[in-house]
């Protein structure tokens, strides 16, 4: 059984039914559309240095094992035996030459095939074809300048073609300086009560919330606080919504030091992108720094986000529909110096950690939407997404696809374009769904300035 989705979900007026972020059957749908199909983040190269170096992780619900094979090479596996069905790594990370299952000790080389069942001659009279018993797995797995995504649909496209159109902003994240990317500190991990989409169209699109829901932790953060939050409100920063899905928003302004002193960062954060100015501007230009690598919110369809400045990363797991486990990586320039990157990940923490003071707001604001839709006459009334319709427009000469104010839904619009798209295909879509008509060129009533 499939729910029509189309519905529920009206991206053309802005009006989303509650029940989608309640409805098991929907829930199971995504299950089976989403996240069985589409790309999905699994962990940052860094991680998986050494041949047999391995990171558990989620694909969906699905418990997966990425790990290093001993060609170099990356794999990625279900975590489940199969023979009954349990993990057979119950580690978070490590580094193995076998993963033996602790049921009845079924064991798998890096490869996934079974190379050990116990009792094989007693027990299965030397009858078991132990190479039709390798762990499952993914149809396709491949990296984007050091992030790790994998597939279960051998039918949907490249991840290069799957990213699209928003690799142009992802490069503000990864691609900053020559020598790439690398993770610091472990990945931190909290659950709680919330559909994972409401983290997922936040970090698409809402830049809204910010002067509201952030304004105390703005206050511990800096000394101007009126001047800060009134600054958020002017809305002085842009939103891009891919067709595909993915979405990001940022701020803008000419100053780099000012912006980020405004944000709170420390001196030394501040200093070092100050330094890397040249190297950064020569490769990805001054807009695409002041913008993007610097500053503000994204969310790759259909689970994965992270905010530029703060380098959290982070993948919203799915835990049923009403609760979701954050994983959250700090990620930082991998030829910026030791203290710098030491510095990075304690402000990451700091702010976006599990306890990080903006992070507590953003989770208690869903926790809390999450518990009122319990309400029978609470989930009758839809959801607004009305903010910025019809207001969109493209190619504005400083920021490539369609765009709208920073403060808008319209990428949160796009989200759920795709959503449904998806969740409606019988098999992985060829086109990305068709967006609204917008106007060529930035209207000049204000926003970008
Ligand atoms: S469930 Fe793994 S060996 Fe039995
Ligand atoms: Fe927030």
């Amino acid at each position: 059984m499939t729910v029509d989705l189309s519905t529920l979900v009206d991206t053309e007026n802005g009006l989303i039914n509650r029940t989608v972020f309640t409805d098991p059957v929907i829930y199971e749908q995504e299950l089976q559309r989403i996240f069985a199909r589409c790309w999905t983040f699994l962990c940052h190269e860094s991680q998986l240095g050494r041949p047999g170096d391995f990171f558990t992780t989620y694909m969906g619900e699905d418990p997966v094992i990425v790990v290093r094979r001993r060609d170099g090479s990356l794999g990625c596996f279900l975590n489940s035996c199969r023979h009954r069905g349990m993990r057979v790594c119950r580690a978070d990370t490590g580094n193995t030459k076998v993963f033996t299952c602790t049921y009845h000790g079924w064991s798998y080389d890096t490869d996934g095939k079974l190379k050990n069942v116990p009792y094989e001659r007693e027990a299965y009279y030397d009858e078991i074809d132990k190479s039709k018993w390798g762990l499952t797995e993914v149809a396709r797995l491949d990296t984007y300048k050091g992030l790790v995504f994998a597939t279960w649909d051998p039918t949907a496209p490249s991840l290069l073609e799957y990213l699209g159109d928003f690799c142009w902003y992802l490069d503000g994240l990864v691609d900053r300086r020559a020598g790439g990317t690398e993770v610091v500190g472990g990945v931190q991990r909290w659950r709680f009560k919330g559909n994972w989409k409401l983290a997922a169209e936040q970090f698409a699109s809402d830049n809204y919330h910010a002067p509201s829901s952030h304004a105390s932790a703005i206050a511990a953060l800096t000394k101007d606080v009126d001047k800060q939050v009134a600054r958020l409100g002017r809305n002085d920063g842009a939103q891009f919504s891919s067709d595909l899905g993915h979405a990001t928003g940022f701020s803008l302004g000419k100053n780099l030091e000012h912006k980020l002193l405004g944000r709170g960062f420390p001196r030394i954060l501040v200093d070092y992108q100050l330094s890397i100015w040249d190297e950064v501007v020569e490769r990805l230009g001054e807009d695409r720094f002041l913008g993007p690598a610097t500053s503000g919110h994204a969310n790759v369809f259909p689970n994965f986000a992270y905010l530029p400045g703060f380098q959290t990363l982070r993948v919203w797991h799915p835990k049923g529909p009403d609760e979701m486990e954050i994983y959250a990586w700090v990620l930082v320039d991998k030829d910026a110096p030791a203290e710098v990157k030491e510095a990075q990940r304690r402000f990451a923490q700091l702010t976006f950690g599990a306890s990080g003071i903006l992070e507590q707001d953003d989770g208690e604001n869903w926790a809390e939407i999450q518990r009122n839709l319990r309400g029978a006459i609470t989930r009758r009334e839809p959801f607004n997404y009305q903010m910025g319709l019809g207001h969109e427009w493209t190619e504005d000469g400083r920021y490539p696809g369609r765009l709208g104010w920073y403060a808008s839904e319209q990428a949160a619009r796009g989200f759920y374009r795709r959503y449904v798209q998806l969740m409606e295909a019988e098999t992985f879509p060829t086109e990305a769904p068709k967006g609204p008509a917008v106007r060529s060129g930035r209207p000049d009533n204000g926003g970008i300035r």
